[in-house]
């Protein structure tokens, strides 16, 4: 898998910029994309490797332009292998509290930016007989929690839609990795959306004692290069999966009572 071109959203922050020090170090080139072009140039200009840094900034939910964006990809270093969507916004607020602008938002980030960015590349794919699309997802893409009803429906949306595309594309030679962190150190939280659309700008406790985001990019990494379809990445919380699966009943009473906000 060496001297590949791993195209990664969300690169400016957390899991996104902790994937770029680790394709970069792998002997990868990176394509960086996020709003904030200043964080972006200035990380491709502090990175050992320059010449391997292409920045290429946009905005998740303005996806008139991702045609455009797909072709300078693509020509940026004469190839994609791998398009990592790991952009994205996070929810704390319950359902109740929540406008349904901010639902819509959720999803327009999230699932629609994601998958209309997958699909303006995906013809590329086609052509060119092989292709990767990895997405961080999260746990809870498995099961929801309260205070995250609708990014719990992004992310969930976003299983549905690429386990029917993996389906669909095995014989083009095109694989999709679905990637569920449990709680990772990053500024997710201070970021997420609260019901009136503001930001928390709040480190959640989990966050804070959860995974670093470095350990998180190297399971990521690992996962993509062993060809894995789904993967969990974080500590104990990512066994609440199999709680779910084998005692629905007793992971339902315990939900109601779960300490997230
Ligand atoms: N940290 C966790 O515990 C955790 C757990 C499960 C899943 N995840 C998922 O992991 C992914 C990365 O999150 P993180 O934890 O690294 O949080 P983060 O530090 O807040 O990073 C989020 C990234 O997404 C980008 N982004 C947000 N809105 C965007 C938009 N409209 N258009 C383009 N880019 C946008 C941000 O860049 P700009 O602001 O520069 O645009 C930033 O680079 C997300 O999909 C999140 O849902 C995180």
């Amino acid at each position: 898998m060496k001297h590949q071109v791993v195209w990664i959203t969300g690169a400016s922050s957390g899991i996104g910029l902790a994937l770029v020090d680790k394709y970069l170090q792998e002997g990868h080139k990176t394509i960086i994309s996020s709003r904030s072009e200043e964080i972006l140039l200035e990380l491709k200009n502090n990175s050992e490797r320059p010449e391997d840094v292409y920045v290429l900034p946009f905005d998740l939910s303005k996806q008139d332009e991702f045609e455009k964006l797909c072709e300078k990809a693509v020509q940026a270093f004469g190839k994609v292998d791998l398009l990592i969507n790991n952009g994205g916004i996070s929810q704390r607020s319950l359902a109740i509290e929540t406008k349904l602008d901010v639902d819509k938002k959720l999803m327009e980030v999230n699932f629609f930016g994601t998958v209309a960015l997958s699909k303006a590349l995906l013809p590329y794919f086609i052509a060119n007989g092989k292709g990767h699309f990895a997405i961080v997802s999260s746990l809870v893409g498995k099961f929801g929690t309260p205070y995250r009803s609708a990014y719990a429906a992004s992310k969930h949306a976003l299983h549905g839609f690429f386990e029917s595309l993996r389906a669909e594309l095995y014989q083009n030679h095109i694989s999709v990795t679905l990637i569920c962190p449990g709680f990772i150190r990053t500024n997710v939280s201070i970021n997420a959306l609260t019901g009136d659309g503001t930001k928390l700008n709040e480190m959640d406790d989990a966050q804070e004692k959860g995974m670093s985001p470095e350990e998180c990019a190297k399971i990521i990494y690992k996962g993509i290069e062993a060809g894995k379809e789904e993967m969990l990445v974080g500590g104990k919380e990512k066994y609440a999966v199999y709680l779910k699966r084998f005692f629905p009943g007793i992971f339902s009473k315990i939900l109601r009572k779960a300490k997230v906000r």
